[in-house]
Parts: structure tokens; sequence; C-alpha cells
């Protein structure tokens, strides 16, 4: 491992090294949507990393799927955020907040207002989901009419603007793992015959929108935007048509001198060899499952510039400093991943201090 080590401009930062944590919703926020007291502590904790990516945040009431995650729509969240980025500040770090309008993936047991889910398109996902009255089928969605999309588009650059009033670096918008923005990718989620559906083009419209519209509002260089071309998570099918779809997306994402590209990805390299061909700003890239020892692979080759990992970095605050000692390291703990208390969010213990050998 050598260039993971090294600093790198990202936007208007520069981050010490080239490790970031990937976004993890916690479920840990207060019921309004505020991140919880404990939060502040979990993210400093892991302020070594060159990056956090800040878990999936609500731009507004409706983007909400899941339990207890946290939103950016209101004094008390911008309050509640402030109070992570200055001690991630403190302790030396950098920190993005992830953009997260679930869309169809979400339950109106498990928001405030027990609206129904909103959509391209009203179809369901077809899948079940925890709630706070247990597993339960996901529900139709109602599909968004255009004025409301705008209305969507408009919630996305709120957020962003109350992100950086709360002291954040910048946000990463998430378009990535069957949630809105990858519902309007989708040939079976989006439907629609009205210049946000059909072809394309027209499938990554909104997807475009929302990036200039967070980008005017707070500056491209700081935002970044995450996919995931070919997940399947939530019902999501992209079709035939998923690599144009795809080039086409990243060409047009590349006209935007954004702060940085993430992708998660598992499989299909050829797809990836490509993006990356189309994508000259810096990649962040999640091989998904991927062995601690390749993190560096990706960054030595310039396939991407960054890596970031999920479930390490969830177990272990000192990631950076047990991979750069050669230090074992903790497992995670899927029984404590949602929800809960401090067990399994920062009680993970940090690496023993190494004495000298002398001592
Ligand atoms: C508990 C948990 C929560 C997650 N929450 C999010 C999220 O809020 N936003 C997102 O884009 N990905 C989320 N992911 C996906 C991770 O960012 C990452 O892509 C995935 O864990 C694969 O990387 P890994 O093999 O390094 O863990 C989550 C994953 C886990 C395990």
């Amino acid at each position: 491992m050598n260039r993971l080590w090294n600093p790198i401009e990202l936007g208007r930062v520069r981050l010490s090294n080239r490790l970031a944590m990937a976004p993890l919703t916690r479920s840990r926020a207060h019921a309004d949507g505020t991140p919880g007291t404990l939060a502040a502590e979990y993210y400093a904790q892991r302020a070594s990393f060159g990056l956090i990516v800040a878990e999936g945040t609500q731009p507004s009431a409706d983007g909400q799927g899941y339990h207890g995650s946290p939103g950016l729509h209101t004094a008390e969240h911008v309050a509640g955020w402030s109070a992570v980025t200055h001690a991630v500040h403190d302790a030396g770090g950098h920190i993005f907040i992830q953009l997260m309008h679930a869309g169809r993936i979400a339950h109106p047991d498990n928001t405030p207002h027990h609206r129904q889910p909103v959509a391209p398109s009203a179809i369901a996902p077809a899948e079940k989901m925890f709630t706070q009255g247990g597993l339960k089928d996901i529900p139709s969605p109602r599909a968004l009419s255009r004025a409301q999309i705008q209305d969507t588009v408009d919630d996305h650059a709120r957020a962003a603007t109350l992100a950086i009033e709360a002291g954040a670096d910048g946000v990463e918008i998430h378009a990535a793992n069957g949630y809105l923005i990858q519902q309007f990718l989708s040939v079976n989620a989006n439907q629609r015959q009205d210049g946000y559906g059909g072809g394309i083009a027209q499938r990554a419209r909104f997807a475009l929108e929302v990036v200039e519209a967070v980008s005017a509002a707070i500056g491209a260089d700081r935002t970044g935007i995450r996919l995931s071309p070919g997940s399947r998570f939530g019902n999501i099918d992209e079709g035939a048509e998923r690599d144009p779809l795809y080039h086409h997306l990243v060409s047009e994402l590349a006209k935007h001198p954004l702060a940085y590209l993430h992708l998660a990805h598992s499989g299909d390299d050829t797809l990836l060899t490509e993006l990356r061909r189309r994508w000259p700003g810096t990649l962040i890239l999640n091989r998904i499952d991927r062995p601690l020892q390749a993190l560096a692979a990706d960054i030595d080759t310039g396939l991407a510039d960054m890596a970031s990992v999920g479930r390490w970095a969830l177990a272990n605050p000192d990631l950076v400093a047990r991979l750069r000692s050669g230090a074992a390291l903790n497992e995670a703990d899927p029984a404590t991943f949602y929800g809960g208390d401090a067990h399994g969010y920062t009680d993970y213990p940090f690496m023993q201090t190494l004495l000298p050998a002398s001592a």
C-alpha cells in the first residue's frame, strides 16, 4: 500500500489520505431526524479516514425511507449536523453528508408523517422492509407530478445549502442502491412518458437536474455523486441498455467539475474501465466485499483515485492506523448495524497503543 496514504485535493479540501469511509445508515437519529446524541462522537472517532461520507440523509420529509435516518431540512437538523461536523473537524477530518431520497423504498410506519412513499411511477418494488411494526410489504408508491419533481430537485439544493450551513465540507448525491434517483434511471421503476422516462436521456434527466441544482447552490467542487451501475438493490432493473445509460450519464456528469464520482461496484470491470475513461475527475471506488489487501491496487493502477470501505470502517474507528501498522481488525457485528445505542456504534475498541520495545 503506497499511494493510498498519499494526500489528495478533493474540491476545496486537502485530504490526508485516500481512504474514505463509505456512507453507512445507522438508524440512530432522533424521531424528528436530528442526528442522535452519539453521532458526533461516532464520526469524530473516524476522523483519520481521508474522507468521511456520512450516512444517507433525507433532504425532505418525503425522502425518508427508514426509521431513525437523519434529515437536513429543519433548523434542528442543522444544529445536530453542526455538532457532528465540528467534532470531525476538531479531530482533523473532513466530512461530506450523503443526501438520500429513498423514493419507493419507504414505509409509512417509518416516518413521523406516515404518508405514502413517492416514486417516478406507481410501481411497488415487490420487497419487504423492516418497520416499527416488524417486517412488512413495501406499499405501492404515488407517482410524482412534474411540479413535485421540480420541488424534489429544489429540496436537494436546499438540503445541500443547509449541509454547508452546518459546516459540512460538501454533499454526496445518492444516485445508487435502488433509491429515488436510481429509480428514475431504471426501466422497471420508471415508466414515465413525460420527459423524465422513456429513453436513456430522459431517465438520466432527474439525476442531472439534481446535480445541476446542488452544484448551483453550493458549488460543483463541494458536490459528489454516488452511482451503483447494475445494482439490483430495491428490485432495480436498468435493462439491456444499462451500459449505454451509464456511458451517457457519466459523460454528462463529466461536464460538471464535481468534487468526485463515487462508484459502488460489484462485478463488471469492463463497464468500470469505460466509466473511468469517461470520468476525468476524482473517482472513489467502493468494491463491495473487497479484500483489504487489495485496497491500494486500483489507486496504484490509476483506475481510481481513492478507495472507500463500509463495514471495516464501521467496526474499526482507527482503520487507517491499523492498516498502516498491520494490526488485527475488529469484526463488524450486523446485529447492531441499525438502531440501538452506543453498543456496536461508538464502542468498537481502538487498537492498543503500541509501547516501545524497551518499555
Ligand atoms: C449498515 C450499512 C448501511 C449502509 N448505508 C448506506 C447508505 O446510507 N448509503 C449508501 O450509499 N450505501 C450504504 N451502504 C452501502 C455501503 O456504503 C457499501 O457500499 C457496502 O457496505 C459495501 O462496501 P463494504 O464491502 O466495504 O462494506 C450501507 C451498508 C451497510 C452495511
